[in-house]
């Protein structure tokens, strides 16, 4: 792996199309984390950020954070006409969703909360959810403290009504930063939004700036699908152009770039950048193989793919045969990209486990069945394979419990 390759996946991870935040702060930025850990070998480096909690650090030095309390004050102008004039009229009878994606530090989803409490709504009449990719950024923002940088308008008033100042910073008063939910959320993962409500308000405002064309169009789907019919989308100015191109309609707000959806989409979601076959061509299958396979290969049990959607059931089961094949290497490789694009596989965590166990990195391997149990309590296998690490490490008394929280588990499905 080179810095081409870190660069592709961010890309393929968050959607950062490098070029947009300057080649030389991305270097900077893999520079640093370099020294934070010792490394001088890029190789290396790269190679830590597979698996482990690396590539978050990486994530957090790259990504922009810039934002700051009614940033572009039109944008809320028109969430408070929406609410007077298109929501409180209907009296639907359930909360007005609200999401807020990406949020940062926070200032744009308590701004929202603030602009709905002076449009009359009470907390229990609406729900603002706000996600981000940095758990940096929302470790800041659920702290609800900031210092003056956050206020860039001439919203003294605001300040006033909203904020304690203390030691010199200003805290949010408790009403509301708890009328906002916080979460991790990456926009282009493809599970994100799939069990969370629709919305009748989407900010998402200077994130697609980030992004390339196709990682646009990605978004912009995924922006429709979670916008309710008669619903509302606040973007970043920039980004107007993007929005027209499919997808959206121009909603008259005065100063705001605010749009509505089309009901039948231009675009749909695409599929994920990389098919199957792009990623297999990408790792062309070396001349020479390892021989025989290893002996705990032997037991994969590829039964559990069953339960999954058919194509990554498919690219889980090529995994395994070139595991058992002893295509170690390639193997691995699948793994790890297909984890990229499904962070929350089980399965995919178990059998990378599996590759790692016995090229010998045994410590790495438990961490990885550690992972596959914690997304799935229910995986037999990841909890073996737990259990004999944990005994291998000396940790009898933990194996001896989990070996049999496994065999409850088969039993539960033998029944
Ligand atoms: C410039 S801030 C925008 C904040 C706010 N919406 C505003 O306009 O003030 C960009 C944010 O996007 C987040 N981000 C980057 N890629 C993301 C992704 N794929 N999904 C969710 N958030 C992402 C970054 O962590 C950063 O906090």
């Amino acid at each position: 792996m080179s810095l081409k390759t870190i660069k592709e996946l961010l890309k393929t991870t968050i959607g950062l199309n490098v070029s947009t935040v300057g080649v030389s702060n991305f270097e900077r930025a893999v520079r640093h984390r370099m020294k934070v850990l010792n490394l001088t070998d890029v190789n290396v480096y790269a190679s830590r950020l597979i698996g482990g909690d690396e590539l978050r650090e990486l994530i957090d030095e790259v990504i922009v954070p810039e934002t700051w309390f009614f940033r572009n004050p039109a944008s809320f102008s028109a969430l408070q006409e929406f609410v007077t004039h298109q929501w409180k009229g209907k009296l639907l009878g359930r909360k007005l969703m609200v999401m807020s994606v990406p949020c940062s530090t926070g200032e744009e989803p308590y701004s929202i909360a603030i602009a709905l409490e002076q449009a009359g709504l009470q907390p229990v009449e609406f729900q603002i959810d706000a996600y981000d990719v940095s758990h940096r950024l929302l470790t800041k923002a659920k702290r609800g403290v900031y210092g003056r940088h956050s206020f860039r308008n001439k919203d003294d008033d605001v300040r006033e009504k909203y904020f304690d100042l203390v030691g010199g910073t200003f805290m949010l008063a408790d009403r509301i930063r708890n009328a906002v939910n916080f979460q991790y959320g990456n926009l282009l993962d493809k599970y994100f939004g799939i069990n969370a409500p629709t919305y009748d308000i989407i900010f998402c405002r200077n994130l697609l700036i980030y992004f390339d064309r196709a990682t646009q169009d990605l978004a912009m789907a995924k922006l429709h699908r979670m916008l309710n019919e008669s619903g509302l989308l606040l973007i970043g100015h920039a980004e107007a152009p993007d929005f027209l191109r499919n997808n959206f309609q121009r909603a008259e707000y005065a100063r705001a770039f605010a749009f509505t959806k089309l009901s039948t989409p231009l675009v749909q979601e695409p599929k994920p950048a990389k098919s199957l076959p792009e990623l297999m061509a990408n790792h062309p299958t070396p001349a020479h193989r390892a021989k025989s396979k290893p002996e705990f290969l032997k037991t994969v049990e590829l039964n559990r793919v069953d339960t999954i959607p058919q194509t990554d059931a498919q690219v889980l089961r090529e995994a395994a045969r070139l595991a058992n094949r002893g295509d170690l290497r390639e193997a691995g490789t699948l793994c790890e990209t297909y984890l990229r694009e499904n962070p929350t596989s089980a399965q995919a965590y178990y059998l990378l486990g599996l590759v790692r166990e016995s090229e010998g990195k045994h410590s790495i391997a438990g961490d990885l069945f550690k992972k596959a149990v914690y997304l799935d309590p229910n995986h037999y296998e990841a909890m073996i394979h737990l259990a004999l690490h944990l005994a291998r490490y000396g940790d009898a008394e933990s194996a001896k419990k989990l070996q049999a929280r496994a065999h409850r588990v088969l039993g539960r499905k033998k029944e």
